[in-house]
């Protein structure tokens, strides 16, 4: 069988920058405190007009210009986000109707922030059974939408973006393996309520009590450490690998802490540990295929990266491919 290889990748990140200096001015925070607690100093947001759709089309644009890619060539396409353009149709299809393409199997798949990597599997899959040969995998999140500017425990966090990943077959190497969870325990603790089934848009309910994402930060902060070093170890040692033989960890960008306590509980050296926080913060499915559009003169041939991702449900997991 052959393996599902990453042959090109794409990024957009919206040119509107909302700085920790900006954040002040809606809540009682300051620049030093947020980048103390989480290393972000910046975050992108979309235009009001705009809608992740719109990033998703900039990515893949980006992907087929810089990898000089044909995208009558894609077969399927699946899109993670947990902020669609409109809950039916699928973002997928809108990205396929603004690029102009048809005849492509395209689907959402929404895991929040672990989105990608489940995107990532499902696709990789496609490929390996030799049914679909170009295969993109978006991870795009309009995030910003969803932030009440006025709670400083989540608007310091969340910015926009979008990224891609082309997947072919190949002999050479690619996605090695996935290993990925679920746990609905989790559900009170990260969410976004209203725009449902339970809780319609004119929901009776308080608008701030439903609209906007809600956290129980510390929680959900404690289970990020401890739920990606676990899907980590148990990726690596499902393949007889040390954390040694791992070149590059790609983790999800939530909080620069929490990246470092993954880090430091794998034992993997700093510099090792990609992250591209600080100026992006946390933009949901996006982080990891903007982490690595951002680092990609980084890796070499035959390196193996290990990608790992926490998000709300709680999902989880971690993943390794060969470059
Ligand atoms: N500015 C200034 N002070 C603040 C702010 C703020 N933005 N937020 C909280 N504080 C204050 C608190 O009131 C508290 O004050 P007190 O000691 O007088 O009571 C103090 O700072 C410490 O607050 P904590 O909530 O304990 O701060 P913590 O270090 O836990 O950081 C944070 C909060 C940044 C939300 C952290 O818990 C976190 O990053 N959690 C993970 C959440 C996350 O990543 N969610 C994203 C989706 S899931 C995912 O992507 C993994």
């Amino acid at each position: 069988r052959p393996y599902a290889a990453i042959t090109g990748i794409g990024g957009y990140i919206p040119p509107n920058k909302r700085s920790n200096t900006d954040l002040e001015q809606f809540c009682d925070t300051s620049d030093e405190w947020i980048i103390k607690r989480t290393g972000i100093k910046e975050r992108r947001i979309l235009e009001e007009n705009l809608a992740t759709s719109d990033m998703a089309v900039k990515a893949i644009q980006d992907l087929a210009t810089q990898y000089h890619k044909n995208l009558n060539d894609v077969d399927a396409l699946i899109v993670a986000t947990s902020t669609p353009d409109m809950p039916m149709p699928a973002t997928a299809n809108i990205i396929l109707e603004k690029l102009g393409l048809t005849n492509v199997w395209a689907f959402d798949v929404n895991a929040a922030c672990s989105g990608f990597l489940y995107a990532l599997d499902m696709a990789s899959a496609l490929v390996e059974t030799g049914r679909y040969k170009n295969v993109l995998v978006v991870g795009a999140d309009n995030i910003s939408t969803y932030v009440d500017l006025r709670d400083r425990s989540t608007n310091i966090l969340f910015g926009d973006g979008a990224g891609v990943i082309w997947l072919e077959p190949s002999l050479e190497g690619g996605i090695m393996d996935a290993y990925l969870c679920s746990n609905g325990a989790g559900k009170e603790f990260l969410k976004i309520e209203a725009g449902g089934s339970l809780y319609p848009i004119d929901s009776n309910l308080p608008v701030n009590d439903n609209r906007f994402l809600k956290q129980d930060g510390k929680t959900v902060f404690r289970h990020a450490v401890q739920s990606m070093s676990d899907a980590c170890n148990t990726v690596l040692q499902r393949n007889n690998l040390q954390i040694e033989d791992i070149n590059w960890l790609i983790p999800h960008q939530a909080n620069q802490r929490i990246i470092d306590a993954v880090g430091r509980s794998l034992n993997i050296p700093q510099d090792r540990a990609l992250s591209n926080i600080e100026y992006l913060g946390n933009t949901i499915a996006a982080t990891i295929p903007l982490c690595i559009w951002q680092n990609i003169k980084k890796l070499n041939t035959g390196d193996l990266v290990m990608l790992t991702a926490f998000g709300a449900g709680f999902s989880w997991g971690a993943s390794i491919f060969k470059w």
